[in-house]
């Protein structure tokens, strides 16, 4: 099996990730962490604890912070709907919150494990990079760091700047300096990794209340994102997974390609806040410390996430 750590915000995209670290008992799940993103703590870490309950998973679930670094949290609320889940319920969780903090279970659960851990994050870096600057003696415990955010070419907040970046460019830049592998699934390979309307249809026609669930979270998702900047153009009837590349990377690497690169946070700027730049040409002939990934092989991707639901509809 392989160990790893989730760090999210659910989130749409985070809980359709989570379906497909569910599904596959490989994955050996130590523990999920939350934080503010897409919204608040108090809505991600209900979110986080109502579906993994659903899903008949018990893991620990440790609380993360409030609020980025520096900055005043900006939630994605326009796109991932009021209760974070385009407003689909999910029964009261069984799951408590954790007693440890999350930064401190990480700590913990990393010191403690023999092997090294992946950590799979699909938020903002609040949380990881919190973790590296208090407790820098976890970095060896770490195989490499999953992570959904980021873009070389073009945002989805800004010109430039990625969602999960934007909201604490402070904390991925201590996470892009910490020395630790990274395994970016940025805008430029999650923009490749979209389901259509079609593939949506046939999620529904796996007739289960979790098909159907996952199906109408998609369909408002296509809606919201269609109203705002969160989207490319020309993508009306399709809605990119980002964060489930951050899984499936974990678990099927073969199915993307990537360059080994120099990235650095842009902290602040008045148009490039929060923005990965992406040194392709080595003009800073500083060392590689991400991989930055670019290609997907989506019918594959999109079979082994629709595997995932009918699996976890069982
Ligand atoms: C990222 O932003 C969030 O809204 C999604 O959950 C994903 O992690 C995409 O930019
Ligand atoms: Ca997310």
């Amino acid at each position: 099996t392989i160990p790893v750590i989730i760090d999210c915000d659910p989130g749409i995209d985070d809980v359709m990730a989570l379906t497909l670290a569910f599904a596959h008992p490989e994955l050996d799940i130590k523990l999920i962490t939350t934080e503010a993103g897409n919204q608040t703590q108090e809505i991600t870490i209900h979110n986080a604890r109502t579906f993994t309950s659903y899903m008949k998973k018990n893991i620990e679930i440790a609380r993360g912070l409030d609020q980025p670094f520096f900055r005043k949290l900006e939630t994605a609320d326009d796109v991932h709907g009021e209760n974070g889940l385009g407003n689909v319920e999910f029964p009261e969780p069984t799951i408590q919150v954790s007693n440890r903090p999350a930064i401190e279970a990480m700590k913990e659960t990393l010191l403690s494990s023999d092997e090294q851990i992946i950590l799979i994050a699909t938020g903002p870096l609040t949380n990881v990079g919190a973790l590296l600057l208090a407790h820098p003696e976890v970095k060896s415990k770490i195989k490499y760091i999953s992570y959904m955010g980021g873009a070389a070419v073009g945002g989805n907040m800004s010109p430039t700047a990625e969602f999960n970046v934007y909201v604490d460019p402070h904390a991925a830049d201590i996470v892009f300096r910490s020395g630790v592998p990274i395994v970016m699934s940025g805008l430029d390979v999650t923009h490749k990794a979209y389901v259509t309307l079609e593939e949506i249809k046939e999620i529904e026609a796996i007739g289960s209340d979790f098909a159907s669930k996952v199906a109408k979270m998609l369909r408002f998702y296509i809606y919201s994102a269609k109203q705002t900047a969160f989207h490319a153009p020309g993508f009306e009837d399709q809605i990119h997974l980002h964060d489930l590349c951050a899984v499936s990377y974990v678990l099927t690497p073969e199915l993307f390609e990537g360059d080994d690169c120099y990235v650095a946070v842009e902290i602040e700027g008045k148009f490039t806040a929060g923005t990965t730049v992406i040194d392709y040409a080595q003009q800073t002939g500083l060392p590689h410390n991400a991989k930055v990934l670019h290609t997907v092989n989506r019918e594959k991707f999109v079979e082994q996430f629709i595997d995932a639901v009918q699996k976890m509809s069982l």
